[in-house]
């Protein structure tokens, strides 16, 4: 019921995260906990986002930020980008992959970028097509793809149609986002194999925000349905008391601690992690919803593993 193939963590925290607190994270501390998060293991990083700042005034510093960062040898730096402007703004920078998006709804896409979903695809098949011929690695977000905080249900279809654009612009993976935390894990166990066929040579990832707590499981769910890769967030942060339904992606302590507990491999040192945890949780300011962060990582040592039954 349970593989044991090992999985790959994308930590989009400093993105997806940062780009709902409200208080601007010093620019040292993001290129700290970037360069804190290359030590853990994780191999793929999104490090911020070339939208415009007045959109998302946290990113006003993304070009100081990639220029800060120590780049760590076998890490592939991502960055969002949302149009053409972006994508040139991201050229002459040293991250390795551009990470496109559109959401499978006209309400939130109109709302999130200002476009139709038809602009959209056709200008991100040009920024695809600069990104390309750029040098750089594409990946592919497909946003509300399990519910749009505006108009309910998103069909399948549109899902899918996005997926097949994504496709035709040569996208590496496409990481479906269940932006609001609607999914459930009986919607993600269908809606995964769903898109096989349509995703072809492309990867699938699972982006999921745990709103209403269903973000484990939904991983969970995730991988029996053969996914192997997977986006989390350190500490868990992006809650935003704003925004109705903007919470943050499951915490990436969280995703390792229970992977690794199922002895499904993730290559991260959970201990490296915590620390790169707790330098966000001191710069915020507030507790991070992550629960290893508040309860720590399950100690065996000197603990009978086969039989944890609990004494009381
Ligand atoms: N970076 C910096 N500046 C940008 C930009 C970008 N990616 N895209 C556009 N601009 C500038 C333009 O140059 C123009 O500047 P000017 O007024 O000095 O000429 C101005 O912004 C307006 O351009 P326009 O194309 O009309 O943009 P818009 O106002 O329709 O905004 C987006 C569109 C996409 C740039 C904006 O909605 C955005 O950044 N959204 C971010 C959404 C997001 O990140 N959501 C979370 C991810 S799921
Ligand atoms: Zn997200």
């Amino acid at each position: 019921m349970f593989p044991r193939e090992p999985i790959t963590v994308v930590e989009v925290g400093p993105r997806d995260g940062l780009q709902y607190e409200p208080d601007f994270f010093p620019t040292e501390k993001k290129v700290q906990l970037i360069d804190l998060l290359g030590r853990t293991g994780l191999t793929r990083l999104e490090v911020t986002s070339f939208v415009h700042p007045k959109a998302i005034p946290q990113f006003k510093d993304t070009l100081e930020v990639v220029a800060g960062i120590r780049r760590r040898p076998g890490v592939i730096y991502s960055s969002l980008v949302p149009n053409v402007k972006g994508c040139q703004r991201a050229l002459g920078t040293p991250v390795d992959e551009l990470a496109l998006f559109v959401s499978a709804s006209e309400s939130h896409n109109r709302k999130n970028v200002n476009m139709s979903l038809d602009e959209s695809l056709a200008a991100l098949a040009q920024v695809a097509e600069m990104a390309l011929q750029g040098g750089k690695r594409l990946r592919g977000y497909v946003v509300t793809a399990f519910g749009c905080p505006y108009e309910g249900r998103v069909p399948l279809a549109q899902v899918e149609r996005i997926v097949r654009a994504y496709r035709e612009m040569g996208v590496a993976e496409v990481a479906l986002g269940d932006t609001t935390g609607l999914a459930n894990p009986r919607q993600v166990a269908e809606v995964f194999p769903a898109l096989r066929e349509a995703a072809g040579p492309m990867g699938l990832a699972a982006h999921f925000h745990d709103s209403r707590g269903t973000g484990l499981a939904n991983a969970l769910a995730a991988y029996q349905a053969g996914v192997r890769v997977f986006d989390a967030s350190v500490g868990g942060i992006g809650g935003c008391p704003t925004a109705v339904g903007a919470m943050g992606n499951i915490a990436t302590e969280d995703l390792v601690s229970m992977m690794e507990e199922m002895g499904v491999a993730t290559g991260i040192d959970l201990d490296k992690l915590l620390e790169a945890a707790r330098l966000a949780q001191e710069v915020i300011g507030t507790e991070l919803p992550s629960h290893i962060l508040k309860v720590g990582r399950p100690r065996w040592a000197g603990l009978n593993r086969e039989s944890p039954g609990c004494p009381a």
